[in-house]
């Protein structure tokens, strides 16, 4: 089959760091398995921390990718929430063989029915995103789809990306008054598009922006961007008995004391491979979340955040699309579709 590998962790534009190959199709599928002929991909800011140049090498080439949506065409002897013939989207499991080649195997409890009225490409912008800000909100913070939070001001930093276009129309869908930030007039636009009530710029001062709005405190932050850079000014916007979302790594120790403690403020982190890389209890929910996705995509209520087709699935296409997830300015989703 084809594929997209790597077998040693390269700068981008070296034409080594990722390469077209052809390997075997997956076999041995699990008893919980799917074998999905893959049709198109998305691509991730966690496909290029993974890629990220260091001094190690594969001894067979490594397939990466955790975005993608394509066809059962296998089952493994315990599936029963698809068969062959079924569309379908999914992240992915870090721990196994990524999207990027024509066949994968992976756990039906992690994956979703495709939503109908989206073609394989629109599909594959969405499932790690909106895997990431589901869990996020409805998840790990304390609020409920369901429940309507109109009364609640919830801040998006970095809303422009992947993870925020879904997140401003999960949250806007439940309820909150959505913030979100945007630093460039077309990201301004988009994220205005997708249904956020205000936008304000987060390369100026976000309190003094807030305040403008005639809003003093905010009960809810997720930060989807830098962690360290706004952690302090989260703890001054941040509404007493607040909480605050968090999902990249930070570079230096956070300090949680005051006034995060004075204010007891929760403090939630989102990791959307946790379920699958520890198998936990629950990690069937992944695929109910997927499905209700692709309810609220079919009942016309969340739009795909694809923002562009960067072609076929191939090695050129896919370091176009690391190298600009590299520079930190992607709008929305990027998208592979079909192969050579
Ligand atoms: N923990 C998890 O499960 C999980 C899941 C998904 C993603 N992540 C991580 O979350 C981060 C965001 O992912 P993504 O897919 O949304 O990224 P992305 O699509 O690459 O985000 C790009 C957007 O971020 C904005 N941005 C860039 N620098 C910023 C800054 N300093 N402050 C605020 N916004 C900034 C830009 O908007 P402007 O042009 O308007 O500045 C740009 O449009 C990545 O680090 C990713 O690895 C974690």
């Amino acid at each position: 089959m084809k594929a997209v590998a790597l077998t040693r962790y390269l700068p981008i534009d070296d034409p080594g760091s990722l390469f077209d190959t052809e390997l075997s199709p997956p076999e041995n599928p699990g008893e919980h398995d799917l074998l999905i002929r893959v049709e198109a991909v998305s691509v991730n800011p966690v496909d290029t921390k993974i890629r990220a140049p260091k001094p190690q090498e594969e001894p067979v080439p490594r397939v990466l990718g955790y975005d993608a949506a394509g066809t059962v065409e296998a089952v493994g002897n315990r599936v029963t929430l698809f068969q062959p013939g079924d569309k379908v989207y999914y992240a992915g499991d870090i721990t196994r063989p990524g999207s990027n080649a024509e066949y994968q195997l992976v756990d039906e409890r992690i994956v979703g029915r495709k939503p109908e009225t989206l073609d394989f490409a629109q599909a594959a912008a969405l499932p790690l995103t909106a895997i990431t800000a589901w869990e996020l909100l409805f998840t790990r913070m304390p609020y409920r789809f369901e429940q309507g939070w109109r009364s609640q001001h919830l801040l998006i930093i970095g809303a422009a990306g992947g993870v925020g276009s879904i997140a401003i129309q999960l949250a806007r869908l439940a309820g909150f008054t959505v913030i979100a930030t945007a630093s460039r007039p077309q990201t301004v636009e988009w994220v205005k598009s997708l249904g956020a009530h205000h936008v304000i710029n987060h390369r100026q001062p976000l309190a003094a922006q807030l305040k403008a709005l005639d809003i003093e405190h905010v009960q809810a932050v997720i930060n989807l961007a830098d962690t360290d850079a706004y952690w302090s000014v989260i703890g001054d916007i941040i509404a007493p008995e607040g909480h605050v979302g968090l999902i990249v790594e930070p570079r230096t120790p956070l300090h949680i004391g005051d006034p995060y403690k004075a204010k007891c403020i929760g403090i939630h982190w989102e990791f959307m491979f946790a379920r699958p890389r520890f198998r936990t209890a629950d990690m069937i929910e992944q695929h109910h979340l997927l499905n209700r996705a692709a309810e609220l995509v079919d009942a016309g209520k969340l739009r795909t955040t694809l923002r562009e087709i960067l072609g076929p699935i191939n090695a050129a296409n896919l370091r176009e699309a690391h190298r600009c997830l590299e520079t930190g300015s992607v709008i929305g989703k990027l998208v592979l579709a079909g192969w050579p």
